[in-house]
């Protein structure tokens, strides 16, 4: 039997709950410690696959690395290239997760040669990474591609000035951890704003190092200093997202805590645009009954309404009998989940880069996690209805998500795992 989640739904969800430490913030954090150097330790770090797989990734450059609870240790100290039979496996591991281009962040100052395999990660339209390579050539480095991996040198950083073509998160912070390292100031421009990156610029510079924002700009300037320092991998700002849509979509009542509600300005400007009771208190967030969700969702990049939602969204927009439009701006197809929403009596049409989402009644059903944020959307259409709803591939879901089924479960809901 595959590996999937049960869930007895039509239960209201009820109570307090905080939230997992950030996947997209956790991995390039990991990064920026590797790159410091030493030993590191990072807080609040989630136990999921996809920090698990870049540690193992991280471990055949012989990083080694021990968790106890959330906390995280680092030592780079040995740094070293893997050997050719290692590198097979980090070929097959990189597969599995985009975050495996953090490698680049995280070891090319120190070894100054690195193969980087092609990223996989969530099946989204074509992911390039040449935003990422071309800032590398301007800062000296050298690229040559193979296959299934690029081959990386950099002998010498070239201090030049850098203009994205596109905020790209990644890019942002794989730039910004070569560019620690040059020897006079960098300026980079067009940046993604999304607190992922900040999280990174506020560890670097609580290091030592000298990371300024100016507006979508990063200014770099050398700094010598390295302070080592234990630093909390704030919470995940997609999880907190989607607590508030599985509330919403069970006619819940929740008090989500430790989060930082500005982080999801766009969904909750959404949200209260339907009538219903949500209250922001600095650090908490509190849900009752009851919203419909109607209108139009168009995802870009930080501020704006995230990508990383908007499936969520959608499913809690069925499951609380309203209608509308979500168009995907930032990935070239992202909207597989639809046909999964469509199993569960769900009513959409997709075109291009838009879905519609009409009035619909749904019921319990099978369906597959085809993407982790497809899965998460699952499980709020299943926690809404009746029934049992079976989701195929939680594997899927344990990439993103500490344990989602006690996250629900702690709530009120009725989710059980089976592998
Ligand atoms: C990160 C998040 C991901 C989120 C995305 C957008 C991690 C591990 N993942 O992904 O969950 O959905 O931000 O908020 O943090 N692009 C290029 N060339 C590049 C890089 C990106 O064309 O070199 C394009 C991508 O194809 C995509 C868009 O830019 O269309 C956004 O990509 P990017 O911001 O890089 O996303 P990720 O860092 O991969």
């Amino acid at each position: 039997m595959e590996d999937c989640v049960l869930i007895n739904g039509g239960k209201r969800l009820e109570g307090e709950t905080t939230v997992q430490g950030s996947k997209n913030a956790g991995l390039p954090l990991i990064a920026a410690a590797v790159n410091l150097g030493g030993v590191r330790v990072l807080k609040n770090i989630p136990r999921i696959s996809d920090v698990f797989d870049f540690l193992k990734i991280l471990s055949f450059y012989n990083v080694k690395s021990t968790f106890v609870d959330n906390e995280l240790k680092i030592d780079s100290t040995e740094l070293r290239n893997p050997s050719e039979a290692d590198f097979e496996k980090i070929i097959s591991l990189s597969t599995k997760i985009r975050s495996s281009t953090y490698l680049l962040g995280a070891v090319l100052t120190k070894l100054k040669y690195l193969r980087l395999p092609k990223p996989g990660g969530c099946k989204l339209g074509t992911r390039p990474i040449d935003i990422h390579l071309s800032a590398l050539v301007t800062l000296g480095g050298r690229v040559k591609e193979e296959h299934d991996y690029y081959i990386i040198e950099l002998e010498n950083l070239v201090e030049k000035d850098i203009d994205f073509r596109y905020p790209s998160v990644g890019a942002t912070i794989n730039t910004l951890l070569v560019a620690i390292n040059g020897k006079k100031s960098i300026i980079i421009k067009n940046t993604a704003l999304e607190p992922e990156v900040n999280a990174v610029i506020e560890y670097l510079n609580k290091s030592g190092k000298s990371v300024e924002r100016i507006k979508n700009n990063i200014r770099i300037s050398p700094s010598e200093r390295n302070k080592n320092i234990d630093f909390k991998n704030p919470s995940d700002r997609i999880v907190m997202g989607d607590l508030l849509l599985s509330a919403i979509a069970t006619k819940g009542e929740l008090t989500i805590k430790g989060v930082n509600p500005i982080e999801i300005k766009a969904l909750i400007r959404k949200i209260t645009k339907s009538p219903c009771n949500l209250y922001i208190n600095n650090d908490k967030i509190i849900y009752s009954p009851h919203c419909v969700l109607h209108g139009i969702i168009k995802t870009d990049p930080y501020p704006s309404f995230p990508t990383d939602l908007q499936a969520q969204y959608a499913s809690a927009m069925l499951a609380s009998g309203g209608s509308g439009q979500i168009v995907e701006r930032v990935f070239g197809s992202r909207f597989e989940y639809a046909k999964q929403l469509e199993l569960f009596g769900g009513n959409l049409k997709i075109s291009n880069r838009r879905l519609s989402i009409y009035k619909s009644c749904l019921h319990s059903a099978t369906v597959q996690a085809t993407d982790l944020r497809c899965g998460a959307a699952l499980v709020i259409a299943g926690l809404s209805v009746n029934g049992y709803t079976r989701i195929n591939n939680l594997h899927i879901i344990d990439r993103g998500y500490e344990d989602i089924v006690k996250m629900y479960n702690n709530l009120g809901a009725d989710l059980k795992r089976i592998e």
